[in-house]
């Protein structure tokens, strides 16, 4: 009898667990058969761009973490980049700005948003390249004729090699680097550049680089990825409030960049499945949006990573919050002390050429939970890898109709921005991976627009 009791207790004991995990957040899906992706509502003036950055796409970028590690190997002697590619001459955007310019305004496109390259601008400490400056004042100039705004992103995943050299963001003295690069290219650029974003991806750089190890320096440590994390967190406080004390400060706008994929259970009624997303969505996503609720950042999992800061300045460090999604990500738990989980893709879902699914879904999730800042939401990057064309339009449709629904329903979304204007380099993807509205061919740099994009034109010029 007892032992009957036990085991009814026990049963109600997981089964409200499990429903107590649901309820944060969990999968949805919608019958898309009752859709019509055409019913979309977008407010006057909403911003609608493109976005790219630099290293993926500007060409000559020989002096940061990333060249170097296009030409290392890992310990088996293989290469770090898919099929050994390295970024080369990319999509020469660094000389055919302008040409360029002009296909995102061929798109009816108002806004762009890209990336200064850092290892270009100040090579070595100190010393800032004033030709290099010019070139990217230059660029700007050709952004507003275009009729078109600028975003700048300050740090896209690259550094110089000196600061690589220094410890990069492992050591919290280096953000005094990067705050001096940040003021200095923002005396040059303020006068034109309403929106900044600081930081893309806080959460991307460290997992990739510090605790995955595909990402350079290709660590594997739980600890310096919470560590990297906490002072990149406090860079973009840091470099929020110093530029808001300069002049323009007050005129134009700031923001991080947030990348949100959620970590949804293989099994939804699998406890470990369940306690494993928690975790993944405590260090990817959960951590982060709580600092900037409450000032104060907590990583905390046993063995793995140990984390804590404080700053309550991070309550009012932003003026809006970029949101970049693409999907979410499924785990399944394992018996195997080598790799705790598996990613799997549900077979309901239409996979991406990257290893993700379409997952519209997710995106109104993501804008959902961003929202709880308060804050004006920009997306700032959203897009797919289809190197047929085949499931771009639809991809555009179904995410647009779930932006839409997101902001019918009250979320603040005041622009969108599609990645990307141009095939590009998906860092240790190499160039294998199509996200380009245009294709490019990178012998001859000829641009097409894919036929998949034609969707986004049109959105365009219906709620333009
Ligand atoms: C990054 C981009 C990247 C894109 C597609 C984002 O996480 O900001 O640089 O190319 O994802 O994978």
């Amino acid at each position: 009898m007892e032992i009957v009791i036990g085991l009814i207790l026990l049963i109600c004991v997981y089964v409200l667990a499990i429903l107590y995990l649901r309820r944060l957040d969990s999968e949805i899906h919608w019958d898309w058969k009752t859709i019509d992706t055409d019913d979309l509502h977008f407010p006057d003036n909403f911003l609608w761009g493109t976005a790219m950055a630099a290293y993926q796409v500007e060409g000559g970028c020989t002096n940061n973490n990333w060249n170097e590690w296009e030409r290392a190997t890992d310990s088996d002697g293989r290469p770090r980049i898919r099929n050994g590619a390295v970024v080369g001459a990319a999509c020469d955007h660094w000389n055919r700005y302008e040409d360029d310019i002009r296909l995102i305004k061929d798109l009816g496109l108002k806004a762009y948003r890209f990336s200064l390259e850092w290892s270009k601008i100040e090579p070595a400490e100190g010393q800032f390249d004033q030709a290099v400056l010019k070139h990217y004042s230059n660029v700007i100039d050709a952004i507003l004729k275009a009729g078109i705004e600028p975003m700048i992103t300050l740090y896209h995943f690259t550094h110089p090699i000196w600061f690589r050299q220094l410890g990069a963001f492992e050591k919290i003295e280096n953000i005094d680097h990067f705050q001096r690069f940040c003021e200095r290219v923002f005396n040059e650029y303020s006068d034109r550049v309403p929106k900044w974003c600081t930081i893309n991806e806080i959460e991307v750089e460290a997992t990739q680089s510090y605790f995955t190890g595909d990402w350079p320096p290709g660590e594997q440590d739980g600890q310096i990825m919470g560590k990297v994390m906490r002072h990149l967190l406090e860079a973009h406080v840091r470099v929020y409030r110093a530029l808001k004390s300069l002049p323009n400060g007050e005129k134009v706008q700031i923001g991080l960049v947030k990348n949100i994929f959620q970590f949804d259970p293989w099994r939804p009624w699998h406890l470990i499945d369940q306690i494993c997303c928690r975790l993944l969505n405590r260090v990817f996503n959960g951590g982060i949006i709580e600092f900037f609720k409450t000032g104060r950042f907590r990583l905390f999992i046993p063995g793995l990573v140990n984390v804590t800061h404080v700053n309550r300045f991070a309550i009012s460090a932003n003026d809006f919050i970029g949101l970049n999604y693409y999907s979410h990500l499924v785990v399944k738990f394992k018996w195997d002390p080598q790799d705790f989980f598996q990613f799997r893709l549900r077979p309901r879902e239409t996979p991406t050429d990257m290893d993700y699914t379409i997952y519209p879904e997710g995106f109104y999730r993501a804008l959902k939970q961003i929202g709880k800042l308060g804050l004006p939401i920009y997306v700032t990057e959203n897009g797919i890898a289809d190197h047929r064309d085949d499931r771009r339009e639809h991809y555009i449709r179904r995410y647009l109709y779930a932006l839409s629904k997101a902001i019918v329903t009250g979320s603040d979304v005041r622009g969108y921005f599609y990645w990307s204007l141009l095939d590009n380099f998906e860092w240790s993807e190499g160039y294998s991976m199509k996200f380009g509205l245009y294709k490019v061919d990178f012998e001859s740099q000829k641009r097409v627009l894919r036929d998949g994009a034609v969707a986004y034109r049109e959105i365009i010029t219906r709620h333009g």
